[in-house]
């Protein structure tokens, strides 16, 4: 028989997210509280910038002051530093963003470090990596985050079922695999140099995809009543978006598919928004007044 995976909609939850995340905003400005996003851009990566317009634009919607600060390609590590530093001590600026990857030359770990961890609302900072490690209080990284915030919301539990994250990034599957930890899944990773992936993938009760290869998991790796969370936004040969998964293929034996677009996508900007007013919430010393 050939099953049909219903769709886990992205872009309805992270509306959802986004709704909560309003009220948050608006329940700290009532008590004096500004959330404040800086997004910086480095280049023009027209990828980085379709994705930066839409965190800027989401942001704005949540009630955030929000603005993109736009360096050109050539700007010096120093002078890198030197705005990351400014943002860091400015007192309005509640979250930073450094949109990844930067041009060639420049030093990503270093920019990060940089960072206020406070401020990190990408959740890089090693500071932040140890407190997800550690499980102490924190910032996420987003599009991890985004992931646990969808199956949350779309009732899924993680707990004793054995997740297969394909993909080792700092920015995904690393800190999915420990949130799906936390959550008391058992976890494999899979990566570039893994040895039968199908037969890994095959053995998920849950597969997260985050290589950047268009459609790499095939649909028959799929076990019956898997959940499959594609990461991945690639374009394929006609120009459209695809995923890391084959989404025809993995649908007839998925119970639940994320699709792409409007999947993990979406989740990834509501997370954004949602760490910088928990930044902004815990520097004012006000968490209390946006607990869940
Ligand atoms: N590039 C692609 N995804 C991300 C992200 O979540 N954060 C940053 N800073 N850069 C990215």
């Amino acid at each position: 028989m050939t099953q049909t995976a219903s769709i886990l909609d992205g872009k309805a939850t992270a509306l959802a997210v986004r709704e909560t995340v309003a009220a948050k905003v608006a329940t700290l400005v009532a008590a004096g509280v500004h959330p404040g996003l800086r997004v910086v851009l480095v280049g023009d990566d027209p990828a980085s910038e379709v994705y930066v317009r839409n965190k800027d634009r989401a942001a704005t919607q949540a009630g955030i002051d929000v603005a993109t600060i736009k360096l050109p390609a050539n700007t010096s590590q120093a002078d890198l530093l030197a705005e990351v530093e400014r943002l860091n001590e400015d007192p309005a600026v509640s979250g930073i963003l450094v949109q990844l990857p930067l041009p060639k030359g420049l030093d990503e770990a270093q920019v990060v470090c940089a960072i206020a961890p406070e401020k990190d609302v990408d959740g890089l900072h090693p500071a932040n990596v140890a407190a997800l490690v550690l499980g102490t209080p924190g910032l996420v990284s987003c599009t991890p985050a985004g992931c646990i915030e969808l199956l949350d919301r779309s009732g899924i539990d993680l707990a004793g079922k054995h997740v297969v994250i394909v993909g080792r990034s700092q920015l995904v599957g690393k800190p999915l695999a420990q949130l799906a930890l936390a959550r008391n899944a058992t976890v494999t990773i899979c990566h570039s140099r893994t040895q039968n992936l199908a037969e890994h993938v095959g053995r998920a009760d849950v597969i997260a995809a985050a290589v950047g290869v268009a459609k790499l998991i095939q649909g028959d790796w799929v076990k019956p009543g898997a959940v499959v969370l594609d990461v991945g936004i690639n374009r394929g040969e006609d120009g459209k978006l695809v995923g890391d998964v084959d989404f025809e293929g993995a649908s007839k034996n998925a119970s639940a598919i994320t699709p792409v677009p409007g999947g993990i996508g979406p989740m990834t900007i509501a997370m954004l928004l949602s760490n910088t007013v928990l930044a902004a919430a815990r520097q004012a010393g006000k968490a209390h007044l946006i607990e869940d």
